[in-house]
């Protein structure tokens, strides 16, 4: 091949990269989000132990545990979630809505797919499943 060719060639194979590293991207980013069926947040039969737990753990249970109960809340258990359940805190937290106190504090409000699934949660029976 003389230089012109081998340039052109080389041109092609960066570009043909670059597209399929994107591609591979766009994959990942839906596969990663578990909560994501194709665009799509699957709130039909919601798990406390699969689906609620993790979303408490990750968010909520720095500040609402046994040792680090702030306001009296504590989300680490599916028992600790009954009272705030039942007074409609948690949700009223979650969805930022007026007479409780924005959850979680001092951080951006929760995906709206993880607050759909607990509002599911609790509509299908808060279940400790
Ligand atoms: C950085 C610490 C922090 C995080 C993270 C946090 N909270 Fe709180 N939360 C607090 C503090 C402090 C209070 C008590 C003071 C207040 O009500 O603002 C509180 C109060 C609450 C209350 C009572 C609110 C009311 O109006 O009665 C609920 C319910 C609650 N949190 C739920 C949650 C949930 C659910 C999450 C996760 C999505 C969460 N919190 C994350 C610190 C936090």
């Amino acid at each position: 091949m003389n230089k012109p060719k081998i340039f052109l060639f080389s041109s092609f194979l960066v570009i043909f990269v670059v597209l399929f590293s994107c591609k591979k991207e766009n994959e990942e980013d839906l596969l990663n989000n578990g909560s994501n069926n194709g665009g799509v947040c699957n709130t039909e039969n919601m798990s406390y132990k699969d689906d609620i737990a993790p979303i408490m753990s990750a968010s909520c249970n720095a500040c609402h545990s046994n040792q680090n109960a702030s306001g009296g809340v504590r989300t680490n258990s599916f028992s600790n979630l009954q009272p705030i359940i039942e007074n409609g805190s948690l949700l009223g937290s979650i969805k930022h809505e007026q007479g409780f106190s924005n959850m979680p504090q001092g951080q951006s409000k929760l995906p709206q797919c993880s607050i759909d699934k607990i509002e599911a949660w609790i509509n299908q029976g808060a279940k400790d499943n």
